[in-house]
């Protein structure tokens, strides 16, 4: 089993939306009983809720359902996945240092970073205090991570296609 977190700061929104579309992709590729899928917040602000609403209506729109409930990713969670997906230069910076040692700090990378068409080190904006706009673009750009990330899972993992 392949165990994938994606990390925002709130686990409202970014994260939950990237755990959705990943889920959805790893079904349609046949591949849910081998990659696990979870997200988490660096913050705790917002512990115990559902995915924002704007994020929620945007990824129903694409046919997507968001099934997260907020929690704040802690030390522990490192033994527990082999990626770490962080939406953010901030979020990245915070996970790097609960890491407690190197092997647990390479687990973590900008979900970007998968993207082939992204330039390197680009953070996924947070949507939070914006309209509608900032949704739309949110889910494409983590649409596009998640791609990226599918294929080099499967690449390193040697997963081929089920479906
Ligand atoms: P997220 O967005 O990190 O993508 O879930 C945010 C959610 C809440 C807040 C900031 C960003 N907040 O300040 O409460």
């Amino acid at each position: 089993m392949i165990r994938v977190c994606f990390v925002c700061l709130g686990n409202i929104c970014r994260s939950p939306t990237s755990e959705g579309v990943m889920l959805n992709l790893v079904k349609e590729a046949g591949l849910a009983e081998a990659i696990q899928i979870d997200s988490a917040g660096t913050a705790a602000y917002h512990s115990g809720e559902p995915a924002d609403a704007r994020s929620c209506e945007e990824a129903l729109r694409r046919g997507v359902n968001l099934p997260s409930r907020a929690r704040q990713f802690k030390a522990e969670d490192f033994a527990r996945f082999d990626y770490v997906l962080a939406m953010d230069a901030e979020n990245l910076d915070n996970l790097q240092a609960l890491a407690a040692d190197a092997s647990e700090r390479e687990k973590c990378s900008l979900l970007r970073n998968f993207d082939p068409s992204s330039k390197p080190n680009q953070n996924v904006p947070d949507p939070y205090y914006g309209d509608e706009h900032g949704f739309q673009r949110v889910y494409d750009i983590c649409e596009a991570g998640c791609r990226g990330l599918l294929a080099h899972i499967r690449d390193t993992h040697s997963l081929g296609e089920k479906n």
